[in-house]
C-alpha cells in the first residue's frame, strides 16, 4: 500500500504557499522552505526566487503560529522596505489571509493573531532587543559579521527558533554566511542545512538570456551573480598551477654539507645567499629560508637570455629550539653559505631575537647585513606578490618539500571593506612559519640585478660541473634544473634592502 502523503498549509509550506498564497512553489524552494534545520543557508543566484521563497516562509510562520515574531533583517533600507512590501502583498491578497492584516506601517506587518513579521536594515539598532523567533537574514554575505554576533545569541536563547539565511555569494572565508553555508554543504545536519541555488535552478530563466549575459558581463561578475559561486574576493593566494609548474626534486644541501667552489685565490669562495627569518611563538616554527641565483649552465638561456633563476638552496624549521639555539644555527649556517642580506621579523616575539642575532653575527665575524622587517598587511601583499610574479615569469624555482609546498597552497588572500588585501594561512590549515621566511627572504632579491656576468676566468670551472643529462631535472613550466643544484659561484648584486626596512647593525 502506498503511503499518501497530506500536506496540510496549517503544518506545511508548501501547501500553504499553494493553498492560502495562490502560489505554488518550485521544487528548490519547497526542498528549502519544508526544511527543519535550526539554521538553513541559501547561496544564490539573481532571479531564482528567493524573495518569493523568503516572503512565503515568512507568512507561514507569522500565520500558523500566535504571537510569532519573524524578524527580517537586509542588507539595506530600501531591501529591506521591498521585502516587508512582498510580504504585505501577498497577505493582501490572500482572500484568506487579507482579513488577518491589522496593521501594514513601512517596517511592521502585525497580525491578528499577535504575530508580527518585522523588516529592518541590519545597520539598524533595531536588530537587537526583539523577541524573535525566526530570524531572515536576506543577501546575508553583505551583512557585518560583528552585527551578526550581536544578534544571535538573543535570537538562539529561545526555544524554537530557527534562522534562515540567503544570498548571493560574497564575503571573506571568515564570513559567518561563507562558513555556515560552507558547513551545512559539508555536513548537513539538523542544525545546519545549506542549499546552492544558481540562476539556472528557476524553470524561467531563459539559458539563452543568460548566455547574453555571460557574453557581455565581466566573468567574475557572471559567475558570483548568476553560477553564485564565490569568486576572487577571497580564495587560495597561489593557484595549484603557479606551485607545480615551478616545483623541481632538486638537493637541498644543508650548511654542513656544502661543498665549495674552488674559484682560485681571489674569490671569496662561498655561495651568496639572502635569508629571510620567521620567529616562532607557541604552535610556529623558527624558520629559515635562503633564497640565491641557480646555477643552471646557461641552460635556460633560450627561456631567460642573461637573466638568472632564484631558487631555494635551503630552508629549515625548527619546533621547540630555543630562539638561543636557532641564532647559533644561522650563525654556523653562515660560515659556508655567505649572507648577503637576511631579512628578520620584528613584530610579535621577533624583535629580541632579531638583536641577538646582529650581535651574534658581529661577534662571530660571519658576513650578513640584518634588517628589521615589520610584517604588515602591506608588506606582506608586496612580499608575496613579488613570490607570485617571479613563478609566473619562471625565475623561481621551488624545492619538492612538503611542508613548504603545503604551507603555499594553504596561503589564503582575502580582500577586505578597506580595500586592502589579508593574507594568510588560516590556523585551520596549519604553520606559517616556512611561507613567512621565503617571503621574507624574496623580498631581498632585486630580479633586474641577477644577470649572469661570468668572469672568463671562472669559466673553465664551471664547464667541470656542468650537469650530464641523468642529473638534469626539468620544472613543468620547463626550467632545467640540476639535481645537485648550487648557486652561481661569486653573484652579488641581486639582493638589497627591501623598501621600509630598517636597517639593523651588522656587519663587522
Ligand atoms: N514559485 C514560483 N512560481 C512562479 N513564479 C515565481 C515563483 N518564485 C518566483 N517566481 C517569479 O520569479 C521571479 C523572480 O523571483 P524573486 O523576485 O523571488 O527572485 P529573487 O531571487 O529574489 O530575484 P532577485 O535576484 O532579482 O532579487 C519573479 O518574477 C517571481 O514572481
Ligand atoms: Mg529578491
Amino acid at each position: 500500500m502506498t503511503e499518501v502523503v497530506e500536506y496540510h498549509p496549517a503544518t506545511d509550506p508548501g501547501a500553504f504557499s499553494a493553498q492560502i498564497l495562490g502560489r505554488e512553489l518550485w521544487d528548490h524552494q519547497l526542498a528549502f522552505a519544508r526544511s527543519k534545520a535550526r539554521y538553513r543557508v541559501v547561496c544564490a543566484g539573481r532571479q531564482v526566487g528567493k524573495s518569493t521563497t523568503l516572503s512565503a516562509v515568512a507568512l507561514f510562520e507569522a500565520t500558523t503560529r500566535n504571537n510569532v515574531t519573524v524578524l527580517l533583517v537586509s542588507a539595506g533600507e530600501v531591501a529591506s522596505r521591498r521585502l516587508l512590501e512582498e510580504c504585505t502583498s501577498l497577505a493582501l491578497n490572500s482572500p484568506m489571509l487579507s482579513g488577518s492584516v491589522l496593521d501594514d506601517s513601512k517596517s511592521i506587518l502585525t497580525l491578528s493573531n499577535g504575530s508580527r513579521i518585522i523588516s529592518v536594515p541590519a545597520s539598524s539598532r533595531q536588530i537587537r532587543g526583539w523577541p524573535v523567533d525566526v530570524l531572515i537574514l536576506d543577501e546575508a554575505g553583505f551583512i557585518d559579521t560583528e552585527i551578526w554576533r550581536a544578534a544571535e545569541p538573543a535570537i538562539i536563547a529561545r526555544p524554537g527558533s530557527r534562522v534562515i539565511m540567503v544570498s548571493t555569494p560574497w564575503g571573506g572565508l571568515d564570513h559567518f554566511f561563507r562558513q555556515l553555508w560552507q558547513r551545512g554543504m559539508d555536513r548537513p545536519s539538523e542544525q545546519v542545512e545549506s542549499w546552492h541555488w544558481p540562476s539556472t535552478v528557476s524553470p524561467l530563466v531563459d539559458a539563452a538570456l543568460l548566455e547574453q549575459i555571460r557574453e557581455r558581463e565581466s566573468p567574475d561578475y557572471f559567475r558570483r551573480e548568476f553560477l553564485a559561486e564565490w569568486t576572487d574576493e577571497a580564495g587560495a593566494y597561489f593557484t595549484e598551477a603557479e606551485i607545480m609548474s615551478a616545483v623541481a626534486d632538486y638537493e637541498l644541501v644543508a650548511p654542513e654539507d656544502l661543498v665549495l667552489p674552488w674559484l682560485g685565490d681571489r674569490f671569496d669562495q662561498r655561495y651568496t645567499v639572502a635569508a629571510g627569518i620567521d620567529w616562532g611563538f607557541s604552535r610556529d616554527a623558527n624558520a629559515l629560508t635562503m633564497v640565491s641565483v641557480l646555477e643552471d649552465f646557461g641552460l635556460n638561456q633560450n627561456r631567460h637570455g642573461d637573466n638568472l633563476i632564484f631558487y631555494v638552496p635551503w630552508l629549515e624549521a625548527q619546533h621547540n629550539w630555543s630562539y638561543a639555539d636557532f641564532i647559533d644555527r644561522i650563525v654556523e649556517s653562515g660560515r659556508t653559505y655567505r649572507y648577503d642580506f637576511l631579512a628578520s621579523e620584528v613584530n610579535g616575539v621577533g624583535a629580541y631575537p632579531t638583536d641577538d642575532l646582529s650581535a651574534r653575527l658581529q661577534e662571530s665575524r660571519v658576513d650578513g647585513w640584518v634588517g628589521r622587517v615589520w610584517t604588515d598587511a602591506k608588506r606582506k601583499q608586496s612580499g608575496f606578490s613579488k613570490i607570485k610574479g617571479l613563478l609566473q615569469r619562471r625565475r623561481l624555482v621551488l624545492p619538492n618539500h612538503p611542508e613548504l609546498l603545503k604551507q603555499l597552497r594553504g596561503l589564503e588572500f582575502e580582500q577586505l571593506a578597506s580595500g586592502s588585501t589579508r593574507i594568510a594561512v588560516p590556523d585551520r590549515a596549519g604553520h606559517d612559519d616556512l611561507v613567512m621566511s621565503l617571503m621574507q627572504a624574496v623580498s631581498l632579491v632585486y630580479p633586474d640585478y641577477a644577470r649572469r656576468t661570468i668572469d672568463t676566468n671562472l669559466r673553465w670551472s664551471l664547464e667541470r660541473e656542468r650537469p650530464v643529462a641523468d642529473d638534469l631535472l626539468e620544472t613543468r613550466s620547463g626550467l632545467y634544473v640540476p639535481r645537485h643544484a648550487k648557486p652561481v659561484a661569486y653573484s652579488r648584486g641581486w639582493a638589497g634592502w627591501p623598501e621600509g626596512v630598517e636597517r639593523g647593525n651588522s656587519q663587522w
